[in-house]
């Protein structure tokens, strides 16, 4: 009961005092932006888009949107990608390669049985959050000639939920 009561006064504080105040807020005191984030977070169901979206501010880097994303949403977003991933643990390959374990791991890599192309292979380096980002933005464009023939998630935030579901599966 107070913790609710507590999150309805930090967002009017934060967020109820329209978009121009809250990102004077959020630009000059970083630390009460990463606590108005969590107690979106925490406020949050995977619905109020649009409030997670106001809570990282304009132009968010991958990091911001870390903070907001939510990875609920991904599970439900994942629903595009599981005709050709599996993401339990061992699960079998399908189209693409299964996706236990996949952030931190190294790219082109994460399935030991998979027959990557060269195209991704040949990337190099580690799944960070800021290269998932690039990637499924835009499978083409990070690794020209990858097999991954979707157009890719053209919503930053839908990307950041994605990630957070992804590393929720290790
Ligand atoms: C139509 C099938 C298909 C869909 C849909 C698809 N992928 Fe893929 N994915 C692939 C293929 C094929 C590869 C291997 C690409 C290569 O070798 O060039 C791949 C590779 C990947 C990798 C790299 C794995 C590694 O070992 O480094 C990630 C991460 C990934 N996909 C995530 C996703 C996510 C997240 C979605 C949903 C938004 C998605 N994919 C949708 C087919 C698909």
């Amino acid at each position: 009961m107070s913790k609710s009561v507590f999150i309805w006064v930090a967002r009017n504080r934060f967020v109820g005092q329209g978009d121009r105040l809250y990102v004077g807020v959020m630009v000059s005191r970083s630390m009460i932006l990463a606590i108005a984030a969590a107690l979106t977070l925490v406020a949050c169901s995977p619905d109020d888009k649009e409030a997670r979206r106001r809570a990282a501010g304009p132009n968010p880097s991958v990091a911001a949107l870390a903070r907001v994303a939510n990875a609920a949403a991904g599970a439900k977003l994942f629903t595009r990608c599981s005709a050709c991933h599996s993401i339990g643990r061992g699960a079998p390959d399908f189209g693409g390669p299964n996706l236990f374990g996949v952030m931190g791991q190294e790219i082109g890599q994460n399935s030991s049985r998979f027959a990557y192309t060269a195209a991704l292979q040949r990337v190099g380096g580690r799944w960070t959050p800021e290269r998932m980002d690039a990637w499924l933005a835009d499978p083409r464009g990070f690794a020209p000639g990858t097999a991954m023939g979707i157009a890719g998630l053209s919503d930053p935030l839908d990307r950041a939920d994605v990630i957070a579901y992804l590393q929720t599966k290790r």
